[in-house]
């Protein structure tokens, strides 16, 4: 069975980032502005007019915001200036902007929180300012009457203490979400800072390295507090947890319904703590996302986790596929309803999995390196082991993907050349689609490569790169943003992308029926991700994201 498969679109055209000098684009109703990634270094007054609701200046390079630059514009609501290098806020700077609903300061240059400048802004409804320099986290009085926020996310990577009254003045306002970050360095805690508390989605971007005993200090201030969304960035950011110590003590009296990790160093170790918590909490949802995960040297005698019961279990995009192997059983997916498994290039499926299983009702292994032979596994007996689910797969792993690839990105560096798995891809890329023609590739180049350096075997590729242009992963960070917005001029209109979600009829005549899914797009609402990169619902943000873990992984 074939079927046509849209990797990525369009042709290759760029060589090197140019300088950019388009205008802001305004829309007919003289409502809303978009000025992002233009290379601002001031707020463009005089293009402005004083009808605008909504004006976007992110990804610029303002550094100050004066009196005179948004006073005119009384009708604002939103004003994007998150990825700037703000370092100064005057204090009347936002006179003029009474009706401001949602400012996004994310990822700028101050020193401290203005709370002056903020001190009018009492309709806000959404802010965002972490990712700044200042060093001290703790909220004025003006956030008081801030009655009406329902998003905020403060801190930045100098701020190394929470103190129990630094968010004390958001005890009467109900939250959907808030987000605190801290840095590398961070040191104390102080019992009490959560306590008041009341949010439905709470963020943390905090790195325990140095000071895991503070998570279990902090997961006390969290008990019998009710949450939709716990989520954790970069637990462990440098380093996997090798203390005795169990650290998610307390988890069991969290209630949320969903605990996230994203990134973050994990160790089976850590990982049987947090289960551990787990089965005996209330906790019906777990995602392990783009987790760097490393078994224990020592195998443990007998599995520890046998009544882990979940609605909805997601590992996806896992540095290392022996996570499937957790425990060295399979007895903590016993109780799991949904198993979700994406991107985690696991290649074969044990037989003593199945026996396991009896309670999945759905199981999706997209995106692996799965052989349907290998999944069904004749060998094994697993028609009564499956009897109640339904099996999904809409990308079949590694089924060479009698595809027809239309696009294919590469990212090349020389790790990525170095790399087995990559070789892999290049390798196919060359059997599959260089050879037929160029122009369905398209080549970023990390860093600096010799074409000479690479295996022989990639003569095309070679070829390509002394003879197409492409596009240079830029070294200035501040020229990065600018980077995605020509990858995106280049993929053309993302829509095509879902074209490829697919699904095939099983073999197994116990399972019930067979559903077309969508393509895993990002989970986390629409704005910016933790690593500031934009987010909407446009599907090309999954290639964007995966793109951006590649970059990421062979730094
Ligand atoms: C940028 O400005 C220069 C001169 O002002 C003009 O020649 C050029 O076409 C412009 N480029 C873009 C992309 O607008
Ligand atoms: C502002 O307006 C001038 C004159 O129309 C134009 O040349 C310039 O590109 C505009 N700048 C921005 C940032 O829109
Ligand atoms: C940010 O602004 C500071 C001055 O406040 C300047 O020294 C620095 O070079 C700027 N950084 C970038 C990346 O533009
Ligand atoms: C802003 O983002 C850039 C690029 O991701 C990063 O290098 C920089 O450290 C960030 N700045 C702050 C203050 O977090
Ligand atoms: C709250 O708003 C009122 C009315 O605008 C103002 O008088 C008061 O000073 C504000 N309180 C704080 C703490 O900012
Ligand atoms: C919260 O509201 C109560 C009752 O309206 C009031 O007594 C208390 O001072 C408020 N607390 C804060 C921190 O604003
Ligand atoms: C949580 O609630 C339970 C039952 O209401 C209570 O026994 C326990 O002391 C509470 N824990 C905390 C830390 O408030
Ligand atoms: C693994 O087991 C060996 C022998 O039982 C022991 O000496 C060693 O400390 C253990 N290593 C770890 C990381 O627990
Ligand atoms: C297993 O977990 C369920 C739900 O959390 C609980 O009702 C049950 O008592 C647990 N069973 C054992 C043997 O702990």
């Amino acid at each position: 069975m074939c079927r046509n498969v849209l990797l990525i679109l369009s042709a290759v055209v760029h060589i090197k980032p140019t300088k950019a000098n388009q205008s802001c684009k305004i829309t007919s109703d003289r409502r809303s502005a978009d000025c992002k990634g233009l290379r601002l270094d001031h707020v463009p007054i005089t293009n402005l007019t004083a009808s605008l609701e909504e004006l976007d200046l992110s990804f610029n390079t303002i550094q100050v915001i004066s009196k005179q630059d948004l006073f005119k514009l009384s009708h604002l609501r939103v004003l994007m200036l998150n990825f700037n290098n703000i370092s100064l806020i005057v204090d009347d700077a936002f006179h003029g902007n009474i009706f401001l609903e949602n400012l996004n300061l994310f990822n700028n240059s101050l020193t401290e929180i203005p709370f002056k400048a903020l001190k009018p802004l009492t309709n806000l409804k959404v802010l965002e300012m972490s990712n700044n320099l200042y060093t001290q986290a703790s909220l004025d009085a003006s956030f008081l009457n801030f009655t009406k926020l329902k998003v905020l996310s403060i801190g930045g990577s100098l701020v190394n203490s929470l103190g129990s009254h630094d968010i004390y003045v958001l005890k009467n306002i109900s939250l959907d979400k808030f987000a605190i970050k801290t840095g590398t360095g961070f040191k104390s805690y102080e019992p009490g800072y959560f306590s008041n508390l009341d949010t439905k989605n709470l963020w943390f971007d905090i790195a325990f390295d140095k000071k895991p005993d503070m998570l279990p200090m902090i997961l006390k201030d969290l008990a019998n507090k009710t949450f939709d969304v716990l989520r954790f960035r970069n637990l462990f950011e440098f380093q996997y947890y090798t203390g005795k110590q169990d650290i998610f003590s307390g988890l069991q009296y969290v209630k949320t319904q969903l605990l996230t990790f994203y990134r973050g160093k994990f160790n089976e170790e850590v990982m049987r703590m947090a289960l551990v918590n787990l089965e005996i909490s209330s906790i019906k949802g777990l995602e392990l996302l783009l987790i760097d995960f490393a078994r224990s040297q020592n195998r443990t005698q007998g599995s520890s986790v046998t009544n882990l019961t979940l609605e909805k279990l997601v590992l996806s995009d896992i540095s290392n596929p022996d996570i499937m192997r957790f425990d060295w059983s399979f007895t903590w997916l016993n109780h799991v309803r949904q198993f979700i498994v994406w991107n985690v290039n696991f290649n074969s499926v044990p037989c003593d999995s199945w026996p396991e299983m009896q309670s999945v009702e759905l199981l999706d292994i997209s995106n692996n390196q799965l052989r349907d032979s290998y999944i069904y596994n004749p060998l094994c007996d697993i028609r009564n082991a499956l009897h109640n689910s339904e099996i999904f797969y809409k990308f079949p792993n590694r089924i060479l993907k009698c595809f027809l690839v239309i696009k294919v990105i590469f990212v090349l560096s020389r790790n990525f050349v170095n790399s087995e798995w990559c070789n892999y891809e290049l390798y196919f890329a060359q059997q599959r689609a260089i050879g037929k023609t160029f122009s369905d590739v398209i080549l970023i180049v990390k860093e600096p490569i010799d074409p000479t350096s690479l295996p022989s075997k990639f003569c095309k590729l070679k070829r390509m790169l002394n003879t197409k242009t492409y596009l240079e992963w830029p070294q200035q960070p501040t020229e990065q943003s600018f980077f995605w917005v020509q990858l995106r001029s280049v993929l053309g209109q993302p829509n095509i992308i879902r074209q490829r979600t697919t699904s095939r009829h099983s073999r197994l005549s116990s399972v019930r029926s067979v559903s077309l899914i969508e393509l895993p797009q990002d989970q986390s609402s629409a704005g910016t991700d933790e690593d500031g990169h934009q987010i909407s619902d446009e599907p090309s943000n999954r290639c964007q994201q995966t793109l951006e873990n590649l970059l990421e992984g062979h730094k």
